[in-house]
């Protein structure tokens, strides 16, 4: 009996008490309820997908790297974006300055867009000598070249809408003053027309401008930023092509080992990557001040392999390199936009769209009658291990548990393998969490490929474009070791074959954290000779 009123006395409490919940609830609206649960959304979204070392924008959309240079100090990175959206839309310069490339500071929008157009991809060069003239007072002008992209003519149905156009600061980028006498380059009466390069070439004592036009890179020439003269054009019948060429970079690297120079032309192209979609070839040669012209060993590499690809993953497009890196740095440094046009606008964060790849060094390297741009990640990088494993000497039979931790979805993974048994076995390493998400790189000693496989690393229905494929490269030498490298950061992977010949990047988006990397193997013959493990951290 007691019990039975105490129940009563309790539901009676209960159902009050849910009343009045409900009461008061209702005097929520629905609208807040929807936020409350779209702010945990976005915190779930922080959390899981907001990359640690790697640039992205606070809020909303961000492609291509634009206006990289260097000064006193600052590495600064413009960027396409849009602040109104999570997709693309009217174009205009972001800005972010580092100190070393890795921690990154956003900044007031740069360049806004104007009656002339939107604000498309360029770049970014100190003026030392005042050759442009927009100096004032001994401060340095730091001039920028970008295409405006004209809305109304594009609708109208015209072929000029695209111009090149320069602004200039005298505050180290902060701030920028337009030209009033844009455009610099007026449209000759090609569609595609963008995404200006220049370099100052102390050969010619010139400043030169690369600029993809449809299918091909046409080069001018200029000694003051203002006034420009075509040149000379370069390949139509060389590359990749059924796609459209854009941003281009040309600039001079030494062979390693060699005091010989050569000329490196990198032409991002979209769509006909080796993969899929966007993707970035690069061409060998000589520059003379005027045409470029490709190296003769390098015609033959292209003759075996139609395009040499700077990144075999799918997610690294559009990337160019740093101007006024001092002398006694003398690096070339890279950055690129770490997507896929196939399917940027749909990948699922909502609060920002999309991220740059890690910060490369770029080498050249020449093996036998062989050119290869080499990418690593920045030194810089090293700065933020908080802690390393070392494991030697693993021998894997078929297969194995490398590491359970929670932090190597935010690691640098260095492995030296010795393969044994070099024309039959597969190799496959592979992240995964307890939702059963896994993402997996490897190499694959039959087809003589290495490979990146997202196919199951979680949310990845959100294009059918996004996990179609298993990415692949071909594995051009046949030694017994390998070196990679490995850079997780929540939302990417970054693999660095044989010591940076062979790069594939790419993006995905498990459920949970990835939380432990194992091994698999065909055979029992995989040694690990070398395993490290370091844990990174920026903030
Ligand atoms: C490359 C690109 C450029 C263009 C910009 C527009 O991703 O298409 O050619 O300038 O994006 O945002």
């Amino acid at each position: 009996m007691k019990n039975k009123n105490s129940f009563n006395l309790l539901s009676v409490f209960l159902i009050a008490l849910i009343f009045v919940a409900f009461i008061s609830c209702k005097k929520d609206t629905k609208k807040s309820a929807s936020k409350s649960i779209a702010s945990i959304e976005r915190s779930t979204e922080e959390v899981l997908y907001r990359p640690n070392f790697h640039f992205t924008p606070k809020a909303n959309w961000m492609n291509d790297p634009n206006g990289m240079f260097y000064l006193n100090g600052k590495y600064h990175l413009y960027f396409q974006y849009y602040p109104e959206g999570n997709v693309w839309g009217p174009m205009h310069w972001g800005h972010a300055i580092s100190e070393d490339m890795i921690t990154w500071q956003e900044q007031q929008i740069a360049l806004y867009p104007d009656e002339l157009g939107l604000i498309f991809s360029g770049s970014a060069v100190v003026d030392k000598n005042n050759t442009s003239g927009f100096g004032k007072d001994g401060i340095t002008p730091i001039v920028a070249i970008y295409t405006y992209h004209n809305m109304d003519g594009e609708k109208a149905g015209e072929l000029n809408f695209q111009t090149q156009a320069i602004a200039y600061s005298l505050d180290e980028g902060m701030t920028w003053t337009k030209y009033d006498k844009n455009p610099v380059i007026s449209n000759p009466g090609i569609k595609d027309f963008r995404d200006p390069k220049v370099i100052w070439d102390a050969n010619s004592s010139k400043w030169i401008m690369a600029l993809a036009a449809a299918d091909k890179i046409m080069f001018y020439s200029s000694t003051n930023l203002k006034d420009w003269n075509l040149e000379s054009e370069f390949g139509q019948e060389f590359g990749q092509h059924n796609g459209m060429w854009e941003c281009p970079d040309l600039f001079p690297i030494k062979i390693e080992g060699t005091d010989k120079t050569k000329w490196v032309l990198i032409v991002s192209i979209n769509p006909a990557a080796p993969n899929g979609g966007s993707g970035t070839q690069y061409f060998i040669g000589d520059f003379d001040g005027t045409k470029f012209t490709l190296d003769t060993n390098f015609k033959t590499q292209l003759e075996k392999q139609k395009a040499v690809w700077l990144d075999y993953g799918r997610d690294n497009y559009a990337g160019v390199t740093w101007s006024n890196i001092p002398e006694q740095d003398g690096r070339k440094l890279f950055i690129g936009w770490m997507s896929n046009w196939e399917y940027a606008r749909d990948v699922p964060t909502e609060t920002w769209r999309s991220a740059m790849t890690i910060p490369r060094e770029l080498k050249l390297k020449k093996s036998e009658n062989n050119y290869l741009l080499v990418s690593n990640p920045v030194s810089e990088l090293s700065k933020y291990v908080s802690k390393i494993i070392i494991k030697d000497t693993l021998h894997v039979n078929r297969q194995k548990t490398i590491i359970s931790k929670n932090e190597v979805d935010l690691s640098r993974i260095s492995l030296q393998l010795e393969i044994k048994n070099l024309n039959e076995s597969k190799y496959t390493f592979l992240f995964h969490n307890k939702f059963g998400d896994s993402l997996s790189f490897g190499l694959d000693n039959i087809e003589k490929k290495y490979f990146v496989n997202r196919q199951k690393s979680g949310k990845v229905a959100f294009s059918d474009k996004f996990s179609n494929t298993i990415s692949k490269a071909n594995r051009m030498n046949s030694s017994s070791t390998l070196n990679v490298q490995v850079l997780m950061d929540k939302t990417s992977i970054e693999v660095f074959y044989n010591d940076g010949e062979t790069v594939m990047t790419e993006i995905f988006f498990p459920n949970q954290p990835f939380e432990t990397l194992s091994v698999i193997t065909s055979d029992e013959k995989l040694i690990i000779e070398h395993l490290k493990i370091e844990e990174l951290k920026s903030n």
